[in-house]
């Protein structure tokens, strides 16, 4: 199996380095990638996408880059819609050309947040957001130009590697005695090697069975507030470093309005898994899980 990874090295795209490696031949590209490297991994360059898919002939693409910065995406919608939608389209309609099945991420930010019940993959859409808006247009471009493809919708991820929530929330309880975190916002910390380890194991059995195509929510089991997420990571924290100096004494619960940003959020962001784990035989951990593996690797 030839695999062609786009955004190696995004939280998601890291971890499938790892992950994908073990299929076969993996060519992993960012947008600074040369042909030296490989090819073209710009994803604002749609020729140069096109042109490199043509020329690798690979077996599966795996596109892991996207416009994240979802407040940053209102102020520039062409960019987002550049690299969200119109990427993804072009991807989809080389890959088409050239047979690969194109594996590709989305998210829950496609959900208007209405409502408590988890998304199931068919419910109906209806972005708040440009980055929701433009991820959304991406996955409809990428299913019109019929290409066989994967399509995982997932929610709040994290990783090791980087900045995240979890690393913000540890640099801030050590700063200050109270913090204030919004408590209405509901999803699942869901990690991006959880996320990667789902995608290998789907592309192994989309290849033997390409009936199993489609979109699928892929998050970890289990939900919480950006509040109860910020007090586990704490207590965990507390209890595997005790020595860290932690000044935090509250986390003071707030509503989404506490904290307005130029892009709406989801209310709730609780994505319905069952499909995913009946068609792959899976069974996606609590969130709490991968937060503590996490924690216990950076701290
Ligand atoms: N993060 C979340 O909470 C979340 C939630 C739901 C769904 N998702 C979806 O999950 C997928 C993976 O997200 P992630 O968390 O791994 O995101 P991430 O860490 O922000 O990684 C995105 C990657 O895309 C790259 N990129 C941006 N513009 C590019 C361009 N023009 N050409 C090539 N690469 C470009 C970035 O490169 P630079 O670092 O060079 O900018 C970065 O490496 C995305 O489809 C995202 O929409 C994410």
């Amino acid at each position: 199996m030839k695999i062609l990874l786009l955004g190696k090295n995004g939280q998601v795209g890291w971890e499938l380095q790892r992950s994908l490696a073990p299929l076969g031949e993996l060519i992993a590209l960012d947008r600074h990638s040369t042909p030296a490297d490989g090819g073209c991994g710009d994803l604002v360059d749609l020729d140069g996408l096109r042109e490199t898919v043509r020329r690798l002939h690979p077996t599966v693409i795996v596109n892991a880059a996207a416009h994240t910065a979802v407040d940053k995406a209102e102020s520039e919608p062409e960019l987002a819609r550049s690299i969200n939608t119109l990427a993804p389209g072009a991807l989809a309609e080389a890959a088409r050309e050239v047979g690969a099945l194109l594996v590709h991420y989305s998210t829950d930010y496609v959900f208007d947040g209405s409502g408590t019940a988890p998304w199931r993959e068919g419910a109906a859409t209806g972005p708040l957001s440009v980055y929701g808006r433009s991820k959304l247009e991406g996955e409809q471009a990428l299913i019109a130009s019929g290409v066989r493809h994967l399509i995982f919708r997932t929610s709040w991820v994290y990783a090791a590697r980087g900045g995240n929530f979890a690393r913000t929330m540890l640099r801030l309880a050590q700063e200050r005695e109270r913090l204030t975190v919004i408590d209405d916002q509901w999803g699942s910390p869901t990690g991006a090697e959880l996320i990667a380890d789902v995608t290998a194991h789907a592309i192994t059995q989309a290849q033997r069975e390409p009936a199993c195509g489609g979109t699928y929510h892929l998050a970890a089991a289990g939900e919480t507030t950006w509040n109860g997420y910020a007090r586990f990571v704490i207590d965990t924290a507390r209890a595997l470093r005790p020595d860290l100096p932690l000044k935090v004494q509250e986390v003071a619960q707030v509503p989404t309005t506490a904290f307005p940003t130029p892009a709406r959020r989801p209310l709730n962001s609780r994505l319905d898994t069952a499909r995913l784990r009946a068609t792959f035989g899976l069974a996606l951990p609590h969130w709490q899980t991968g937060v503590r593996r996490m924690l216990a690797e950076i701290l």
